[in-house]
C-alpha cells in the first residue's frame, strides 16, 4: 500500500485512509486501494490484466471521462529504460491526468502542491493514484526498476510532459522506501529528504 513522506515536515503516513486524505487535500489527486491478491493468474498478459480490472477501469472511465487503457511494463532489460525515466524524473505536469493503477512493482511519485510543502508518495501493487492534470510531479523507479501499470487516458497523444526549470527535483532524493523501512526508522530522518551533496545526490 502506498504511503507518503513529507520531507519539510520530516513526516510519513502510511494509513491508508490518511495517505487518500492528505493526497486529496493537498493537490486534488486521487487515492485508492484495489484488492490484487489472487486475481491475477502468474505471468498474466496485457490484455488479461485489463479484462481483470475491467469493472475498475469502466468505473474510472465514467468518473474521469478516460477512453483508452493500456498496461505499461517496464524492467532493468527494457531497452531505453534510462531515457525512458529521463523524461519522467523532472519536474513536470500535463494537459490530462496522469492515472495509473499498480499492478507489480513499485515506483515513487513527488508532488509539489501549488501550496504546502512537496511530498513523496511510494506506490505499489494494488495502488490507483490520479494525478490531476497541470499538477507539478515527477517520477521514479524504486531500487529493484520494475514496474507493471494499468494507465488510463483521454487522449494519449495529450500526454506529452511539459517541463518546468527551476529544478525542484534535484533537492530531493529518489529513494523509495517500504514498511520495514519505516519500522527500522521511527524517529530517524526519513527517505525522501532533502538530498545531502548538492543537486542529483543520490543514495
Ligand atoms: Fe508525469
Amino acid at each position: 500500500m502506498a504511503s507518503i513522506s513529507i520531507p519539510a515536515q520530516k513526516r510519513t503516513i502510511d494509513d491508508p485512509g490518511a495517505v487518500a486524505a492528505y493526497v486529496n487535500e493537498a493537490a486534488g489527486l486521487t487515492y485508492e486501494w484495489w484488492p490484487v491478491e489472487g486475481r491475477l493468474p502468474q505471468g498474466a498478459d496485457a490484455p488479461t490484466v485489463l479484462k481483470t480490472y475491467e469493472p475498475e477501469i469502466e468505473r474510472l472511465k465514467r468518473m474521469g471521462g478516460y477512453v483508452t487503457a493500456d498496461v505499461i511494463d517496464v524492467g532493468p532489460q527494457t531497452p531505453g529504460l534510462d531515457a525512458m525515466l529521463a523524461k519522467f524524473n523532472k519536474e513536470h505536469s500535463h494537459a490530462e491526468d496522469e492515472v495509473r493503477f499498480i499492478v507489480d512493482g513499485a515506483g515513487l511519485f513527488f508532488i509539489r502542491p501549488a501550496v504546502g510543502p512537496v511530498f513523496a508518495i511510494q506506490v505499489s501493487a494494488g495502488d490507483l493514484l490520479t494525478v490531476p492534470a497541470g499538477t507539478r510531479h515527477w517520477f521514479d523507479l524504486c531500487a529493484d526498476r520494475r514496474i507493471r501499470a494499468i494507465r488510463l487516458f483521454i487522449d494519449p497523444g495529450g500526454w506529452t510532459p511539459q517541463y518546468y526549470d527551476d529544478g525542484v527535483h534535484a533537492e530531493y532524493a529518489p529513494v523509495c522506501w517500504g514498511p520495514r523501512y519505516l519500522a527500522a526508522n521511527a524517529g530517524a530522518p526519513k527517505a525522501g529528504t532533502p538530498a545531502a551533496g548538492g543537486p542529483n545526490a543520490r543514495p
